[in-house]
């Protein structure tokens, strides 16, 4: 199965993601995440990508589309996958088509999580995630069970996004309305997108996407 998790900063597609990967072995392909990796090494490229996501603006879509055809070039053609926050424009959309065309897989669905964009700025600016394992939390919505301990692998160190501040989500929610949002209707036209509250609490909407592969 190849499914796309849609929706704007903070509405909840790494945090579905990282549950499908637990439940279902799914893979998670998050060009944010391969993103974060490029910026850590201190080239020309990582300092270039750095500059662009502290903005709050897109990456290019030659970048992050090469980046998609590597990862999915190492896996098994039945291995099934989430693709979280890619695409993003059209182009990268019509990318996919190709590089999923190519390698004989096909999308099923393309989830759109539904959002309150005001409630999303509490979300993101309370987000952090364990600086060993990477599991998400947040200061009011998923603590640890522990304070201070991750529930996954116990390290006892955290650290937040450089872009996760009031000023660039409100230029990535920009972003996300004006060349994001506009590819749904691509999807639509194949039948294939399906919405989900994504205000309900994490695990209402954990079950809501489930059923919704169920159906696939
Ligand atoms: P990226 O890393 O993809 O960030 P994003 O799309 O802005 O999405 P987020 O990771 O911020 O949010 P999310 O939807 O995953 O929410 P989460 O689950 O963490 O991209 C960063 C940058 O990289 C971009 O700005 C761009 O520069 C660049 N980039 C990436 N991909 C690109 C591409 N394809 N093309 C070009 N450039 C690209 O949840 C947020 C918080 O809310 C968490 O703390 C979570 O615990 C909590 N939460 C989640 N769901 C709920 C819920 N239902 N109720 C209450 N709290 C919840």
């Amino acid at each position: 199965m190849n499914i796309i998790l849609l929706g704007p900063p903070g509405a909840g597609k790494g945090t579905q993601a990282q549950r499908l990967v637990e439940g279902h072995g799914m893979v998670q392909l998050s060009t944010g995440d391969m993103l974060r990796e490029t910026r850590k090494a201190d080239t020309p490229l990582g300092r270039q990508v750095a500059a662009v996501m502290d903005s709050g603006a897109l990456v290019s879509d030659e970048i992050v589309s090469a980046m998609i055809d590597e990862r999915l070039s190492g896996l098994a053609s039945d291995t099934g996958v989430i693709f979280d926050g890619y695409p993003r424009t059209e182009a990268q959309a019509r990318s996919l088509d190709e590089i999923l065309a190519g390698r004989g897989r096909k999308l099923d669905r393309v989830i759109e999580l539904e959002v309150d964009e005001d409630a999303l700025v509490t979300r993101i600016t309370g987000r952090y995630t364990c600086a060993s394992c990477g599991k998400g939390y947040h200061d009011a919505f998923e603590k640890p069970r522990q304070d201070g301990t991750c529930d996954r692998c116990g390290g006892h160190e955290f650290k937040r996004r450089p872009d996760d501040n009031e000023e660039t989500v409100r230029t990535r929610m920009a972003e996300y309305r004006a060349k994001t949002a506009p590819i749904l209707p691509l999807y639509e036209a194949r039948g294939i997108v399906r919405r989900v509250d994504g205000m309900a609490p994490i695990d209402t909407v954990t079950a809501s996407v489930e059923a919704i592969l169920a159906d696939v």
